[in-house]
């Protein structure tokens, strides 16, 4: 198959609303800047524009819990250097590693514009009340892998927890900031003059709700739970990526996903992350000869960036035959692993593991999605009045691969920037905008759910793509994905789902097609993107790859003409 010509589902193409909507039959909600997500990127977003004047309305809504986020499962800290005289560190160096990082893809003034801002973001977040451990009085800077320097804020092994409960607190003293989480959002609203204007919502009573807004940022999280084996909550299914493809909006990168090297391994526990500042405080991995192994891989070991930690790991799993490896703390002294990784300490010793004794046993799982809906250096999508913020955007800070610590980072800066801009715009426009139905062939289709067993086809999908998308991928492995994943799209978005179940499968679906599609398509290794039949970087492929509904019915029609007699 010529990767660069794949026709697309046409069921995948023919779907703008999941939902049908009658502007009469349901009730309508009117704010000035609609947040949909509540994690670094969302919080952020709306403290910001709550605060630009304390009158632009701004309503945050989220599809479970506030708290029910990745943000709130953090564990290894935020980077900023803030104390450049401490580790004899700079932001210059901080933009280094992550430059290097990114294999060639990473935007300089991206990442000189997070490396800086972020310091104050982080100041400020500690002044909102998050406290991040000190040692003898002062900040504490631990380590992850491709940082050359101590420059990572923490508190203990829940750094997430603390951010999102100080993000919490201080959202809710805005009079004019409402909060509505168990609210799920469908899709987006585009006015057909063509910017952006609310959001259809599913609410917790069953209802079907339309926020209008003057100006929407989607804060919705990455896709980490597309896979079988992964670090992520349950909310993380990729809802944005695919709200946004339906509204018309450009993504990048969708073959960039990346694997954390180290998630507990115990039959019947889920993937519980066991942080990369485990490793950079001086925990080893071993084979299950108590062999040391990643130094043979990698000169930087242990702390080599994830993508080679990952793929060593994986290496050495094929070369003994077992299905994980270990991670030896026995070098830390014991009232370290106390006091510095308390809640994994805990975790595993409910699972019988003493991890100041015993080794823990570990594999690699899906942990951060670093393609998505491409933004401008405010936030601002290709869709007037759209933001993406945080996990579910493309900013170009991370290029192919993604520094660890550097993405809550991304969500405050973000956040900020286009919370700001937002209600700046919002301001300017002096009418909300009026109702509108979307035109018929837009609605939903008519088919009815049949005879079909979701949590069974979600399963087959996450197995799917773990298997054939995961850490290592090969060309014929991804044709073969594609076309189930085409043959499942074609009997299950047509459908009309009346819960979020249903949607969001279709979500994942379309999601699932993007990342399988992208990496197809990208004939090369480059970061987190590995491909056993091509393994080298290939300089024709430096370069982002974007992918809309316009380019791939633009692509379609270019099949369907050359199959024309
Ligand atoms: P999230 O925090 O995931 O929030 C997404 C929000 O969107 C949620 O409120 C959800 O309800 C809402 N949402 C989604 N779909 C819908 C819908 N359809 N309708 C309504 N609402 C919706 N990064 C670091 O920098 N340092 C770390 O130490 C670190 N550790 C990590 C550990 C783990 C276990 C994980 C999973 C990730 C870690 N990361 C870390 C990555 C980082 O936490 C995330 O990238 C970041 O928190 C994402 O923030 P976000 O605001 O974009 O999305
Ligand atoms: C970790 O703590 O290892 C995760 C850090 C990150 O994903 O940024």
């Amino acid at each position: 198959m010529d990767a660069a010509k794949i026709s697309t589902g046409q069921e995948l193409l023919s779907r703008r609303y999941l939902t049908a909507f009658r502007i009469p039959k349901i009730s309508h909600r009117f704010t000035d800047v609609l947040v949909i997500g509540s994690g670094v990127g969302g919080l952020s977003a709306a403290i910001h524009a709550a605060k630009v004047d304390g009158e632009t309305e701004v309503l945050l809504i989220a599809k479970s819990e506030l708290s029910d986020c990745s943000t709130n499962y953090a564990q290894g800290g935020i980077a900023a250097v803030l104390e450049p005289e401490l580790n004899a560190d700079s932001t210059a160096s901080h933009l280094h590693d992550t430059i290097e990082a990114g294999c060639g893809l990473a935007d300089s003034q991206t990442v000189e514009q997070v490396v800086t801002e972020g310091v104050e973001r982080v100041r400020e977040l500690i002044q909102m009340g998050a406290r991040f451990d000190l040692d003898q009085g002062k900040i504490h800077f631990t380590r992850e892998g491709g940082h050359s320097h101590p420059r990572i804020l923490h508190a203990a092994d829940s750094t997430g927890r603390e951010i999102e409960r100080a993000l919490i607190d201080n959202a809710l003293k805005y009079p004019n900031l409402t909060s509505l989480p168990h609210t799920f959002a469908i899709d987006l609203l585009i006015h057909p003059e063509g910017s952006a204007c609310g959001a259809i919502v599913h609410r917790p009573t069953g209802v079907l709700q339309t926020i209008w807004a003057k100006q929407v940022i989607l804060a919705t999280g990455g896709a980490g739970r597309l896979y079988r084996e992964t670090t992520n909550p349950p909310v993380t299914t990729g809802d944005g990526l695919a709200m946004a493809f339906r509204a018309g909006a450009l993504l990048r990168d969708m073959e960039f996903v990346q694997f954390h090297p180290t998630t507990l391994y115990v039959a019947g526990a889920d993937r519980f992350l066991i942080t990369e500042a485990v490793r950079g405080e001086g925990g080893k991995l071993i084979d299950s000869t108590g062999q040391r192994f990643m130094t043979s891989y990698h000169p930087r070991g242990e702390l080599a960036p994830r993508d080679a930690v990952s793929r060593g790991i994986i290496r050495r799993m094929k070369e003994t035959g077992d299905n994980k490896v270990y991670l030896d703390l026995s070098d830390l002294p014991p009232e370290k692993i106390q006091e510095h990784f308390p809640q994994i300490h805990q975790i595993c010793l409910s699972f019988g593991i003493d991890i100041a004794r015993e080794p823990i046993p570990v594999r690699p799982s899906a942990h951060y999605t670093i393609g998505g809906v491409k933004v401008d250096a405010e936030g601002a999508t290709t869709i007037p009045g759209l933001y993406a913020v945080g996990e579910v955007s493309s900013t170009g800070l991370h290029g192919a691969n993604r520094l660890g610590s550097n993405s809550l980072l991304e969500g405050l800066v973000y956040g900020t920037r286009a919370g700001r801009k937002a209600a700046r715009e919002a301001r300017r426009i002096s009418r909300l905008p009026i109702p509108f139905e979307p035109r018929e062939e837009e609605g939903a289709a008519a088919s009815e759910a049949g005879y079909l067993d979701l949590p069974d086809l979600q399963k087959s999908l996450q197995s799917l793509l773990w298997h054939r998308a995961g850490i290592e991928r090969s060309g014929p492995e991804l044709e073969a994905s594609l076309r189930q994943v085409k043959e499942w799209i074609s009997y299950v978005l047509p459908i009309s789902f009346h819960n979020p179940v249903g949607w969001t499968l279709q979500n994942m679906l379309t999601g699932a097609y993007l990342i399988i599609r992208g990496a197809l398509r990208r004939a090369e290794s480059r970061g987190v993107h590995f491909r056993t039949d091509f393994p080298e970087q290939r300089r024709e492929w430096e370069r982002h790859q974007e992918v809309s509904r316009e380019i791939l019915e633009g692509e379609n029609e270019e099949i369907g003409s050359k199959r024309k007699p």
